[in-house]
């Protein structure tokens, strides 16, 4: 039995991987400053518990990391928006959370998962992205980069902290996940905003032309792919891309949505300036190259875009009877 710490571990991706740890028979503390809304169904497990605090309180980090053989660190700001609205807390909570986890970490020998980000290759026009591929960002003085940015200096950290002090480490490079328990309707990332025009019966709103891609991933895929880097040894020392590599457009997207869900809505197209503001800037495809996780811990995404929409829909619906509810 493997003893966990789980940052944001009320999160999206968080709640489904406390719930996989706790079905395969580890412990779980959870960790996270936001309600503990998705992890209520664990209570009872006893062998979950959930901390509300924030990761910016170093003397509790420290406390926690010491009980543990392992942590998750997925506690993050991931909100686009908030990029922008508010880089400063962006920075500090990404950089300075992640900075008191890795030191404890590795002053106490403590495995150390982080959860990273495609955003961290920029705007780099040449997919597929394995691993190792450039960097390609725009200016600090464009807001929208700063979150990539403190991603990336972790990335290096870990690097860093597992030359120099032998820190047992994994990166995860997730790909846009979706799926049940993410965001609320119509806030965060693309899917829920969509979703909650979807529902209302109202214009949907795509940004740009519609033709910049994603790699959707369904969240339980994820969560899978999270437990397994994470306890299994062949995964350590090294960075993963976890992520689909179906490559589909916003505008796919929406018209998937439509028709999975029934839908009779219009579709609109509303350029980046006017949604964003000059400090955003759009990413026109992001692509990864899984060749790396397969190999080595054979995961895979199996969800077609087509089902897991589906199961988004059906969860976020009025009717729907979901036990845990994000919303
Ligand atoms: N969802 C995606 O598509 C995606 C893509 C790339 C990377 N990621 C990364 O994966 C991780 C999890 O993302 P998610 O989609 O589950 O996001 P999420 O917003 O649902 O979860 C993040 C959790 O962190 C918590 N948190 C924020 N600030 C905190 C603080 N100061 N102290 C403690 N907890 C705090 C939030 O309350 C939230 O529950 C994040 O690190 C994110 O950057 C997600």
């Amino acid at each position: 039995m493997t003893n966990v710490l789980v940052t944001g571990g009320a999160g999206s991706i968080g709640s489904y991987v406390c719930e996989y740890l706790v079905a395969r028979g580890e412990n779980v503390i959870a960790l996270d400053n936001g309600p503990s809304l998705k992890v209520e169904h664990l209570f009872d497990s006893g062998r979950f518990s959930f901390v509300q605090d924030s990761v910016l309180n170093k003397d509790m980090i420290e406390r926690l990391v010491d009980k543990v053989d392992v942590v998750i660190h997925l506690a993050a700001i991931a909100d686009p928006k908030r990029y922008v609205t508010e880089p400063l807390n962006v920075l500090n909570v990404n950089l300075k959370g992640s900075l008191y986890l890795l030191d404890r970490c590795a002053s106490q020998k403590k495995k150390f998962i982080f959860a990273s980000t495609s955003e961290v290759l920029g705007r780099n026009p040449k997919v597929p992205w394995n691993e190792d591929a450039d960097r390609v960002l725009g200016p600090p003085s464009i807001n929208r980069w700063c979150y990539s940015t403190g991603k990336a200096l972790i990335e290096h950290y870990c690097y860093a902290y597992g030359q120099q002090e032998s820190l047992p480490f994994v990166i995860m490079r997730f790909f846009n996940v979706y799926g049940p328990r993410c965001d609320d309707l119509g806030q965060g990332r693309v899917i829920p905003i969509f979703l909650e025009k979807f529902l209302k019966g109202e214009p949907v709103v795509v940004h740009g032309d519609g033709k910049q891609t994603r790699c959707f991933t369904f969240i339980e895929d994820t969560a899978n792919a999270v437990v397994e880097l994470s306890l299994n040894p062949k995964a350590q020392g090294m960075c993963f891309n976890v992520g689909s590599d179906r490559e589909t457009s916003i505008l796919e997207l929406a018209e998937n949505m439509k028709r999975v869900g029934g839908f009779a809505n219009e579709l609109v197209f509303k350029p980046h300036l006017e949604i964003f503001g000059k400090s955003y800037e759009d990413i026109p495809r992001r692509i990864p190259d899984v060749g790396r996780i397969k190999e080595v811990i054979g995961w895979q995404a199996t969800t077609e875009l087509e089902d897991g929409l589906k199961r988004t829909i059906d969860f976020y619906r009025p009717t729907a009877s979901a036990s845990v509810t994000g919303r």
